[in-house]
């Protein structure tokens, strides 16, 4: 997507080998016409998927997400972080391990938004080690349910995310695509 790469260019900071600062339009500051592009995006290329659901991780990945969920007409469920599990039979849930920011949450789906003749599509805003589309995969199996694509705004190609997620048979549509990150470089794929 060439106007997302653009800004990724204009505005990103390359803090060092791993971590892209997109504040100003993704992560703090979000750009809702850029995000609806975005969406645009996400719908052609799934259009065909049969999808039922857009989920998506709170809290970045809930823009883009909602944009392509409008765009599709679909509902948009928001998965939660929690700190600890909930004992009650009423939400799946998932422990979920981010490298990134080394520490563990409870991903967390009420039962009531979803059931087993869904066809989800997953929204994230970054795909980095794939822990978090991993856990989601998770609940949705668990659900009896199928994860039909997985859209990202930003893969870090660099890192396993998305090795692992193809090696289980998902299909994956990114964006952005980058290959390399150093302090103040970015380095598209293609
Ligand atoms: P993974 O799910 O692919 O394994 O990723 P990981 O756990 O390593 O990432 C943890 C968090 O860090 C996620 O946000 C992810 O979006 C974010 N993240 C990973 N790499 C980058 C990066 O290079 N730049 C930015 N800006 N964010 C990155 P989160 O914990 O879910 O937080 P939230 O922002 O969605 O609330």
């Amino acid at each position: 997507m060439k106007s997302l790469k653009k800004r990724i260019i204009e505005e990103g900071h390359a803090l060092n080998k791993d971590v892209l600062k997109v504040d100003s339009f993704l992560n703090h500051q979000v750009d809702a016409n850029l995000m609806y592009e975005v969406g645009t995006y996400f719908k052609d290329y799934f259009k065909e998927h049969g999808i039922t659901k857009v989920f998506t991780i709170e809290s970045s990945g809930i823009a883009p997400a909602a944009m392509a969920a409008l765009q599709m007409d679909l509902k948009l469920i928001i998965l939660k972080k929690q700190n600890s599990k909930i004992l009650k039979g009423e939400v799946y849930q998932t422990t979920v391990h981010s490298f990134t920011k080394d520490t563990d949450y409870e991903l967390t789906l009420s039962k009531k938004y979803i059931g087993k003749d869904d066809k989800v599509l997953l929204i994230d805003d970054f795909l980095a080690n794939g822990e978090a589309a991993m856990g989601v995969a998770r609940i949705i199996e668990e659900a009896g349910a199928k994860l039909s694509g997985i859209g990202i705004v930003i893969e870090k190609s660099f890192q396993p995310g998305r090795k692992i997620l193809e090696n289980k048979g998902y299909d994956i549509y990114s964006l952005a695509r980058i290959a390399r990150l150093d302090k103040n470089v970015v380095e598209f794929l293609d």
